[in-house]
């Protein structure tokens, strides 16, 4: 079975907190497929967590998106996009460029979400208090499709119908 399929030339908004399984879901696709602010910032500065680097990342991220979407290619989003406005952001950019705009959205229980991140690799551990605050802040599938997703999909249904979340090898960072 493959991942959940996408429209052609979407942009797929993955959200939920450090730890929840975003880049987990987003290896399942081609890599050329993911976008991701962490990556870039580590590009940057050799730190993935050193936000003097968030107006590069994000700076490439828009270049990134813009050349994909505008050539009808699929795009996955692949942070914790917790926050309103950056969804907003987001949803802009897949409008600017008339392309269906889906959301996975990580509905884990926060106990789950704190298993998941206290067992990765140390370096990959996020602080418990960020983990906890980014969990308050998820919307719910109302909520998104509110704001203009085309599409929501919890991750909680895409499990309990059996849409692997696990990559065929190996999670990327
Ligand atoms: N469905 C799952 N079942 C069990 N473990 C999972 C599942 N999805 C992911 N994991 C594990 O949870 C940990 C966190 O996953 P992942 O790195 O994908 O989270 P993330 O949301 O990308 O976190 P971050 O926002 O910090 O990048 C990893 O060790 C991964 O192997
Ligand atoms: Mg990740």
């Amino acid at each position: 079975m493959g991942p959940l399929t996408l429209p052609a030339g979407a942009l797929c908004v993955l959200v939920g907190a450090p730890g929840s399984g975003k880049s987990t879901f987003a290896a399942r696709y081609p890599d050329t497929w993911r976008v991701c602010l962490d990556s870039y910032r580590r590009m940057a500065t050799d730190v993935e967590a050193d936000q003097s680097a968030t107006p590069v990342a994000a700076e490439i991220q828009n270049l990134l998106l813009d050349a994909r979407l505008s050539r009808g290619l699929t795009a996955v989003v692949d942070s914790t996009n917790v926050f309103p406005h950056v969804r907003a952001g987001l949803l802009a950019r897949a409008r600017y460029w008339q392309r269906p705009v889906t959301a996975v959205l990580f509905d884990l229980p926060l106990p789950t979400v704190e298993a998941q991140n206290a067992d990765r690799d140390r370096d990959r551990v996020v602080p418990l208090h960020i983990v906890r605050e980014h969990h308050q802040l998820l919307p719910d599938a109302d909520q998104l499709h509110h704001e203009g997703f085309d599409a929501v999909h919890p991750i909680s249904e895409l499990l309990a119908t059996g849409t692997p979340p696990l990559p065929r090898s190996t999670c990327m960072p």
